[in-house]
């Protein structure tokens, strides 16, 4: 690994799981990431074997801290008690304790939305932002991470907001998996996404969304038509954000 790197990020998610060592002076990747799809069955040793394949293939020496986005509210210490989209197996399993051991050190394990939030808050479309910033992540499912005057506030889970009229879970009507899968225009799309984001401004009353995922570096296709009063931009760092916001908290928590 090459000496700028000062942390390694990984970002598991539910297509792939992708790793990179991270300049975080810069805010951005200090070699090229390696990505390696997710198994079909993503149980906690299949994920973690693939993690500690990353680890190999970039040589991360033992001094560098390791941070892990990881697709559910993480409360360390705790075991998980959510899962959406990987494999249900993970219920009930310390994920910091399962990183750790297949990895071989300590290392620290953070909610994938948040991770891409603090990235965005500290290296782009939130950076130097006060008051109240919802960054979103669309893929797979919905990740939102909601920061106050820089501080997060970790672990909300505002894609599974209970939509109105018995649309149930709002991911499963307005995640970009769901765009593909019902091979949704862009505009019709964002419909769907201005409902949501209307909700989620109708409650919270946010200074500012931010909008990230792999979607989002198509954002001129959709954002201009989701017609809310807040403002909404796609995010700067877009699929990086969870990679350099991961590497970025490892190195603000004492790793367990
Ligand atoms: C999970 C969240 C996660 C989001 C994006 C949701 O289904 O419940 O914890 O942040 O997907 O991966």
């Amino acid at each position: 690994m090459i000496a700028t790197a000062q942390a390694f990020g990984v970002d598991i998610g539910g297509s792939g799981i992708k790793a990179a060592p991270v300049d975080l002076e810069q805010g951005e990747f200090a070699e090229p990431r390696l990505k390696i799809l997710t198994p079909e069955v993503s149980t906690p040793q299949s994920v973690a074997n693939i993690v500690k394949q990353e680890l190999e293939h970039f040589e991360v020496g033992e001094d560098i801290p390791v941070g892990i986005a990881f697709p559910a509210p993480i409360k360390p210490g705790q075991k998980l008690n959510f899962m959406a989209n990987l494999d249900q197996s993970w219920i009930g399993v310390d994920v910091t304790d399962v990183f750790s051991e297949a990895c071989g050190r300590p290392v620290t394990v953070v909610n994938d939305a948040d991770a891409a939030g603090l990235a965005e808050q500290q290296f782009g479309a939130a950076e130097g932002q006060n008051g109240l910033v919802i960054a979103t992540t669309l893929g797979t499912g919905i990740g939102t991470a909601l920061i106050y005057n820089g501080v997060l506030i970790p672990n909300t889970e505002l894609g599974h907001i209970e939509l109105p009229k018995g649309k149930g879970d709002a991911e499963r009507w307005a995640a970009s998996s769901v765009k593909d899968k019902e091979d949704l225009s862009y505009k019709q799309w964002a419909k769907r996404l201005t409902k949501y984001y209307g909700l989620l401004e109708k409650y919270f009353n946010p200074d500012l969304f931010v909008v990230g995922g792999g979607v989002s570096r198509d954002s001129e296709k959709f954002l201009p038509f989701v017609k809310i009063d807040t403002k909404i931009v796609p995010a700067k760092l877009r699929n990086e954000a969870g990679i350099i916001g991961a590497a970025y908290y490892a190195t603000t928590k004492v790793s367990r």
